[in-house]
């Protein structure tokens, strides 16, 4: 088996959205066992848990939320050192960029040594079908990979 862990803040209800929809994605490999917290429920016990994460955040301020921040904040050196390079995907609900929390978010997972699973999926304005379909495939494309070991 193998361990996908979902990690998502939101305020108005958009990126829980995705969240969810990333979720049943991840959800239809049967070989994955899948974990979404909120930002502010997960822990360094969940990062040392998973073999594969997705990190949701909205756009604030030109960055990403808070309490996704208080989360890297709380799990940096209890991580460091050990895990191995966690492969990762991010989705973002912004209103009209996401480029500022998609950037700091990358640059934060640099210093995880964290890696990618492709371009982050940034969602701008209100929620589609389109982007939770994207959001479904996200999720369902890192389960496929963790459970064929591409990742
Ligand atoms: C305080 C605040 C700051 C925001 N700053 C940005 C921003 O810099 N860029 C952007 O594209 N949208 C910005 N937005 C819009 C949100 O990213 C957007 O409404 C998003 O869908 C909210 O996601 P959520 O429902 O998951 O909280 C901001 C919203 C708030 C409340």
């Amino acid at each position: 088996m193998k361990n996908l862990l979902i990690v998502f803040h939101s305020q108005t209800g958009n990126t829980a959205r995705l969240a969810d929809a990333a979720r049943e994605g991840a959800a239809c490999s049967p070989a994955v066992t899948v974990r979404c917290l909120w930002a502010k429920e997960a822990a360094a016990a969940d990062l040392l848990w998973a073999h594969g994460v997705l990190f949701g955040t909205p756009e604030n301020l030109g960055y990403l939320s808070g309490a996704l921040k208080d989360f890297f904040d709380r799990t940096y050196y209890a991580v460091q050192d050990h895990i191995q390079p966690l492969p990762y995907g991010l989705f973002i609900s912004a209103g009209n960029d996401g480029r500022g929390a998609a950037q700091h978010v990358q640059r934060i997972l640099r210093g995880y040594a964290m890696r990618a699973i492709g371009a982050p999926l940034i969602c701008r304005g209100d929620i589609t079908h389109d982007h939770l379909a994207r959001a479904h495939e996200l999720g369902g494309t890192l389960a496929t990979g963790l459970e064929l070991g591409i990742f």
